[in-house]
């Protein structure tokens, strides 16, 4: 496939089979992540990867460990600049036009919530992590290793799902898994082979025109 197709056809997969990924087809992947650019090839990070019990048990520290409300500011709710309130209204909209096609189709809606906390059933999962640098760099680098890993898996048939609950949870996940408490874990990465009948592997996507994000200065 070329190079753009992955691109557009890579899309987040919230239902996987039970089929576990070859331990070969990941390092491949994870070999492909390394290749991110990353300032002076220092390569600040660590691939995490859990299968198995250790999955089941990571899941079950996400669940235990998540907070049950969003942390609040406390105070009356700032003004705020028109492009963060539409950015956050395009979440309100994704998210209710998500939820109305998944209730359309019958998908089970316990299903989508529980999948936050237990990398949406998959059957292999990778955190992404890091270490404190003197600036962002460090940070940025993982990201990049992760979208170039969630690329080299679509272009292998596997499906993958960003899992923001990893980075949320993180201090009890290094504590079950005996982390350094001051690694960083950035986030993790469900997965698997996508379910081929779940409607929740075909929800609407959406990016706007090009042109309205981009300055083009000459
Ligand atoms: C920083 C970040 C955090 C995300 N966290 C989650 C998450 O916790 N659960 C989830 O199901 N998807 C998560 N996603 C996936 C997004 O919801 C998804 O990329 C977005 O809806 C666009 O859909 P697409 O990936 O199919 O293009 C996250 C993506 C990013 C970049």
């Amino acid at each position: 496939m070329n190079c753009i197709n992955v691109i557009k056809q890579r899309k987040s997969i919230r239902s996987f089979t039970n089929k576990v990924p070859d331990k070969a087809l990941i390092l491949e992947c994870l070999d492909a992540a390394s290749w991110a650019p990353n300032p002076t090839s220092q390569q600040p990070w660590q691939f995490i990867v859990l299968t198995g019990n250790s999955l089941n048990r990571i899941s079950r520290t996400i669940k235990e460990s998540f907070p049950a409300a969003p942390i609040q500011n406390a105070g009356p709710a700032a003004e705020k600049p028109e492009i963060i309130q539409k950015i956050e209204n395009r979440k309100k909209e994704n998210f209710s036009e998500m939820i109305s096609f998944l209730k359309e189709s019958g998908a089970d809606m316990s299903l989508l919530a529980e999948g936050n906390f237990n990398f949406h059933g998959a059957p292999l999962a990778v955190l992404f992590a890091t270490w404190p640098g003197k600036d962002q760099n460090n940070l940025k680098s993982v990201v990049s290793a992760m979208q170039t890993f969630m690329l080299a898996a679509a272009a292998k048939g596997l499906g993958t799902c960003w899992a923001n609950a990893v980075s949320i949870c993180q201090k009890a996940i290094k504590k079950e898994l005996g982390l350094a408490e001051d690694m960083i874990l950035v986030d993790g990465i469900s997965v698997g082979y996508p379910d081929p009948e779940a409607a929740v592997n075909r929800v609407p996507r959406h990016r706007l025109p090009i042109d309205e994000v981009t300055l083009w200065f000459v």
